[in-house]
């Protein structure tokens, strides 16, 4: 399915601050649909101008459609939809006196020129399905009224809010509940779901001949000073959102003043209860920091150990003894760099780049002084999920130690891992140009403890694949192979 942006550039004359227009209206246009209880069908001109083509449609949420099929790229001639055609030639909303029955249902057609600054970009077609139509309520008018001033304000390049904050999470809808403003910050008409929103706040009184500024601020800021960006808001000024709370309901407020005619005539107010939401997202939160907290503790109990295998190798007497207990400090010590990081994020996912690169400058400490290993990293991680990093740092840990022990001795030489990173695999070669393996020297049937420990992680913990060879032109090349979990 073609984007918005996709139809705009192949077949119309849209400039790219005329799409971005565009796309800000259809952010913002089920307001329109559900105050309408319409249909809405955004029309461009074709590039010829020999006709008109659909890239954008919208379903109210609070009525039927009248369109079960998608409209989104369909094109009409000049002179097939005279009512588009006569908004777009005469710059003003057309309303049709007849219902039109030609899709077996009676819709009532309106379109609305769209304008930005001093040009028109196309025309908005608004259908209703009448079929279910009844004697309209009090709702049901204050609703078609804000509906018509908001396409005036279309038609008068007012709406969409231009250089508006974006709107980062959901913003109220019509269903939610709805107020609306007079001039003077006063509530002409309250939804009942509005009303119950404010009742949860705390409000005793009615709230039709209220001021919302006022009113909502004696509810949520009783003994503090008054919040500017909730008064801005609530008196209908400026078109922004704010969040009240009060009595353990929070309450989202979004202001959107209507502007019609050159002159500001009052504002709408949706008016969404988020109680429940926010309490989740509290509750995530306190999740999040606890499992952070552990990986922290972890790290410390880790370190401990490490500490405390250092102090008893400092002791011994036999060097062989001495060597395997320093080793042991350094498996610990790669482990507790993964929960370290993990510590510092929110989620159980680590940028592994930094995990290795510390590897690796650990493994350029151990090495002799004299022998001049500079390990580097070649190719990026990216990020890992942590039941992969924790094995693979210990892996690296391990190979890194092999080449600086066994490849080098304590001569200089280079030492690279590389990386390449799949969409599902990860790849990486820890390439040393040392002495090589030695004389008839089997990785598969070795007991030792460094190529075990690898061999179980890489094969067991993370189902990959591990190939120990000869590099050409001299050394060793040790291939990982590992399979990535589905995001
Ligand atoms: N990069 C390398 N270059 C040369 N020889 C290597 C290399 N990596 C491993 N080897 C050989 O493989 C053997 C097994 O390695 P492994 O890591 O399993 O044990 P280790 O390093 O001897 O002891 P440890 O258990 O302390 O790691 C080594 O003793 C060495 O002979
Ligand atoms: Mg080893």
């Amino acid at each position: 399915m073609p984007t918005l942006s996709d139809l705009a550039v192949r077949h119309t004359a849209l400039n790219e601050a005329d799409i971005e227009w565009m796309h800000s209206l259809v952010s913002d246009w089920q307001l329109l649909a559900d105050l309408s209880f319409a249909d809405l069908i955004l029309w461009i001109p074709l590039r010829d101008a020999s006709g008109w083509i659909a890239i954008a449609q919208m379903r109210p949420t609070t009525g039927p459609t009248v369109y079960h099929d998608d409209i989104v790229g369909v094109t009409v001639s000049k002179g097939e939809r005279p009512l588009i055609d006569t908004a777009w030639d005469e710059r003003r909303i057309c309303r049709e006196g007849d219902p039109d029955w030609s899709s077996g249902v009676p819709v009532r057609e309106e379109t609305i020129p769209v304008r930005r600054a001093d040009h028109f970009l196309g025309v908005i077609q608004r259908s209703t399905n009448l079929s279910s139509a009844r004697t309209p309520s009090r709702l049901e008018l204050t609703y078609l009224q804000s509906a018509s001033d908001l396409a005036q304000m279309v038609a008068e390049g007012r709406f969409p809010f231009s250089g508006a904050e974006p709107i980062l999470v959901r913003s109220p809808r019509v269903g939610d509940g709805l107020l609306r403003l007079d001039r003077a910050g006063r509530v002409t008409y309250a939804s009942p779901n509005a009303l119950s929103a404010y009742r949860r706040l705390g409000l005793n009184a009615d709230l039709v001949g209220a001021e919302l500024g006022r009113t909502t601020a004696a509810l949520c800021y009783s003994d503090e000073p008054i919040n500017e960006n909730l008064m801005i808001v609530a008196s209908g000024r400026e078109p922004r959102e704010t969040e009240v709370e009060s009595g353990g309901t929070v309450v989202q407020l979004r202001a959107i003043p209507l502007v019609v005619g050159g002159g500001r005539i009052g504002a709408l107010v949706l008016i969404r209860d988020v109680t429940e939401l926010r309490r989740r997202e509290r509750e995530l939160m306190t999740k999040d920091a606890t499992i952070r907290e552990i990986h922290h503790r972890v790290k410390n109990n880790l370190q401990t150990v490490a500490a405390l295998l250092r102090l008893q190798a400092r002791r011994l007497r036999v060097p062989e003894g001495r060597e395997a207990l320093e080793e042991a400090v350094r498996r610990v010590g790669s482990i507790a760099i993964v929960h370290e990081t993990l510590s510092h994020t929110p989620e159980e996912q680590v940028d592994f780049d930094d995990i290795a690169d510390r590897v690796i400058a650990m493994t350029g400490e151990v090495a002799a002084p004299e022998a001049k290993v500079t390990p580097r990293r070649v190719g990026t991680f990216g990020v890992l999920p942590s039941e992969v990093a924790t094995p693979l740092a210990m892996v690296l840990t391990e190979l890194l130690q092999n080449a600086v022990q066994h490849g080098f001795a304590n001569r200089p030489g280079r030492l690279q891992v590389i990386v390449s990173r799949g969409d599902e695999r990860l790849r990486v070669v820890v390439s040393d140009d040392g002495r090589g393996l030695p004389e008839g020297f089997d990785p598969e049937s070795t007991t030792s403890l460094g190529l075990q420990i690898v061999r179980t992680l890489v094969v067991g913990e993370l189902a990959g694949r591990l190939a120990i060879d000869p590099r050409p032109g001299g050394g060793t090349e040790v291939t990982l192979d590992i399979p990535l979990p589905a995001a």
